[in-house]
């Protein structure tokens, strides 16, 4: 089998490269370790940039997103008995949309199966040969029955544990990490939104987050400790916890209900240099990880793909090669900005062992600046709603 593009990965990087592609009749094959539900059953993002918004626009796939997603003009930060709002619209003139990874994974799927573009699901042993010569070529197995599909280019969109980065040898390959000492542990309710914007709140008690879905679809995170288990925590537990880490008001009219997720999430910031060796490029997940705190993940690997694609374009309608040629640079210029970002905001938030009265004071000091200062909530906001591509 012959394609132009093969896609390791069937997330949200690796569907939306599959879908912009598409639209400029270059074909691609998507291999996807897990199954379609397995995938669509991962409850993550919920904030999308305009950037991601226009680039499903592009791709032919925004319909339902314009009828049922929210738009999001500002934020509420809570941090003790400090309470304020940070107003996107008035600060940059621009704002976030709510829309979960899963609505856009599973328009995705829909957009992709509607044009008869190939995934393959369960694959086993993917690899990738010959990245850094003219005829690379990608072999996986299904149900032990070994495949190769030779191709032109390859998108790695496997996320953080795929095979992808591990492909690039270690003489080229440079990583760089830092992991915080908790976790978010995070429910979804079908209960409605204890607020019509999203609260960012630190307490003495750690980080809480109160971010929804829908009208009766709510999502809440509270940070918590590596060693605590999902399934340890009631729901009655969380409950409770969140009450205690958001402002009192929003506690008092928080409407609480069983949970139909529970799971912990570990918090990581990670780069992976360079982006792209030979014919392979990696995009999203596979290349770095952000912590969650500021809502950047899924909308870096949407910046990834915006720079990809367009180099992918101008590769097969003209023959030019410095969108690829370039790929990497552009792409990590852009990665670490939102890395810093989110550094940035988990720092603010949370609470860090070991954490001296001096640290605490600074980082009050530091959100009472942001409560005072116009440029300060200009620099959060133009972050928030996405730096430009
Ligand atoms: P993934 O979603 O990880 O997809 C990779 C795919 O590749 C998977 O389907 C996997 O099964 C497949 N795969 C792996 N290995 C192989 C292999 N060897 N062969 C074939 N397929 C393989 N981001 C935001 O922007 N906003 C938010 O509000 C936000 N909130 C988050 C909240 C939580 C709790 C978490 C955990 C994350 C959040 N993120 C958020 C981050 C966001 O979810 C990720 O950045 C996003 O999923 C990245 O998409 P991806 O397609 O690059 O990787
Ligand atoms: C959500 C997740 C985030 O990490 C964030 O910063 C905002 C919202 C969410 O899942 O809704």
């Amino acid at each position: 089998m012959r394609v132009q593009v093969v896609i390791i990965g069937g997330g949200p990087s690796g569907l939306l490269l599959g879908q912009l592609l598409h639209q400029k009749g270059i074909d691609t094959l998507v291999l996807e370790r897990k199954t379609r539900d397995y995938v669509l059953g991962r409850i993550r993002a919920g904030v999308l940039e305009v950037g991601f918004v226009n680039l499903m626009r592009e791709a032919g796939v925004a319909k339902r997103m314009e009828r049922e997603s929210f738009i999001h003009g500002g934020t509420v930060i809570s941090y003790e008995d400090m309470q304020f709002g940070i107003n996107f619209e008035a600060l940059t003139g621009n704002h976030v949309v709510v829309y979960g990874q899963t609505e856009v994974t599973r328009d995705l799927y829909d957009a992709r199966a509607a044009v008869g573009a190939k995934t393959v699901f369960n694959t086993e042993h993917v690899e990738i040969h010959g990245a850094d010569s003219d005829a690379p070529y990608v072999t996986y197995q299904v149900d032990g029955t070994e495949h190769r599909v030779d191709c032109d280019y390859v998108a790695g969109c496997d996320g953080f544990h795929g095979i992808s980065r591990q492909s690039i040898p270690l003489t080229v390959r440079r990583e760089y990490e830092k992991v915080y000492p908790f976790g978010w542990l995070g429910i979804l309710s079908e209960t409605p939104p204890v607020n019509d914007e999203l609260i960012y709140a630190g307490s003495d008690r750690g980080f809480a987050l109160c971010s929804m879905r829908n009208a009766n679809l709510s999502r809440y995170y509270i940070q918590c400790s590596l060693s605590d288990h999902a399934e340890d925590w009631t729901d009655a537990a969380f409950w409770q916890e969140l009450k205690r880490r958001i402002p009192a008001e929003a506690a008092e009219r928080l409407v609480t209900g069983p949970s139909i997720e529970k799971s912990i999430a570990p918090l990581r910031s990670f780069v992976c240099e360079p982006m792209r060796w030979g014919r392979l490029f990696l995009c999203g997940d596979a290349a770095h990880i952000v912590p969650p705190t500021g809502a950047k993940g899924l909308n870096t690997a949407a910046s990834d793909i915006h720079y990809l694609y367009h180099a992918l374009v101008q590769v097969y309608e003209t023959g030019e090669t410095e969108g690829i040629n370039r790929y990497s640079e552009k792409a990590l210029a852009r990665v670490w900005k939102t890395q810093r970002f989110s550094w940035w905001m988990t720092t603010l938030l949370h609470r860090f062992p070991h954490q001296s009265e001096f640290d605490l004071k600074v980082q009050k000091a530091e959100i009472a600046f942001l409560r005072d200062s116009r440029d300060a909530q200009t620099v959060l906001a133009q972050n928030y709603v996405g730096l430009p591509y």
